[in-house]
């Protein structure tokens, strides 16, 4: 069985002073919420604060974006040795991050192995366009991206999945729970098929696009769904401890 996973991706918001606000807003509800994973992805000059916050409770950690290096000359870059001991998981490939910095499905795959390698769990993002949907080839578009973006992963190696498609992050557009399911189906029956049913079935495969404490409900009844990464709804503590409830509740 997959873990079940919620993470929250607080994007660029929050100041130091506003992440630690809202930690202790999350803190006490939410350690007591159990069934899943819950990931909270704050930005990296947060990490440290909520760290030794959360230290002691349910609640991990996970960063937005790694470098696959461990250290060297790359100004302004956060190393994956960096987040060992302080986060859990990483999400690398956000489509923010394919959009706006240049992240393509090579430089995932080697954040992936190199998260693998520090037991850093990582959350890899795929997810298709508007045109890609409207034009009959988004599962052709998120399995090809899959493909490559998990490359030569081997099949006793831990990794979640998040299908989020473009037009549903930020939008309120969320795709319909039987857009979603079949997708999620579709991912776990190329994993099966290229690595084996015994991997296949312990992926963790997350939702996200405008997840709210209304529609998480739909998701997470789905066969193949195994969670949500929601973007706008985890700033907000009572919506995001109400979807870490309805997913407990499921
Ligand atoms: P959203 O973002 O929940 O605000 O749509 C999701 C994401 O980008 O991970």
């Amino acid at each position: 069985m997959p873990t079940s996973i919620l993470a929250g991706n607080w994007k660029m918001n929050t100041t130091v002073p506003d992440a630690v606000v809202l930690a202790v807003q999350l803190k006490d509800e939410l350690d007591k919420v159990l069934g899943m994973e819950k990931v909270i992805c704050p930005p990296f000059v947060s990490l440290m604060a909520l760290s030794s916050m959360f230290d002691g409770t349910t609640i991990q950690l996970g960063a937005q974006n790694m470098h696959a290096e461990e250290k060297g000359a790359y100004t302004g870059e956060v190393s994956v040795q960096m987040l060992v001991g302080i986060c859990k998981y990483v999400i690398l490939g956000h489509s923010e991050r394919r959009q706006l910095f240049g992240e393509t499905n090579e430089s995932v795959n080697l954040k992936m192995k190199a998260a693998i390698s520090h037991a850093i769990t990582p959350i890899i993002c795929v997810g298709e366009t508007y045109d890609d949907r409207k034009s009959g080839n988004a599962k052709d578009v998120v399995l090809n991206q899959l493909r490559d973006s998990i490359s030569g992963i081997g099949v006793t190696e831990k990794i979640a999945i998040a299908y989020e498609p473009l037009w549903a992050i930020g939008t309120g557009v969320a795709a319909t729970s039987k857009d979603a399911e079949d997708m999620m189906s579709d991912i776990r029956d190329m994993l099966t098929e290229t690595y084996g049913v015994g991997f296949s079935n312990q992926v963790s495969l997350l939702y996200g696009g405008s997840v709210n404490s209304n529609n998480i409900g739909e998701y997470i009844t789905q066969k193949n769904i195994n969670g949500a990464l929601v973007g706008g709804a985890s700033l907000d503590a009572s919506s995001f401890i109400d979807i870490a409830r309805a997913v407990s509740r499921a």
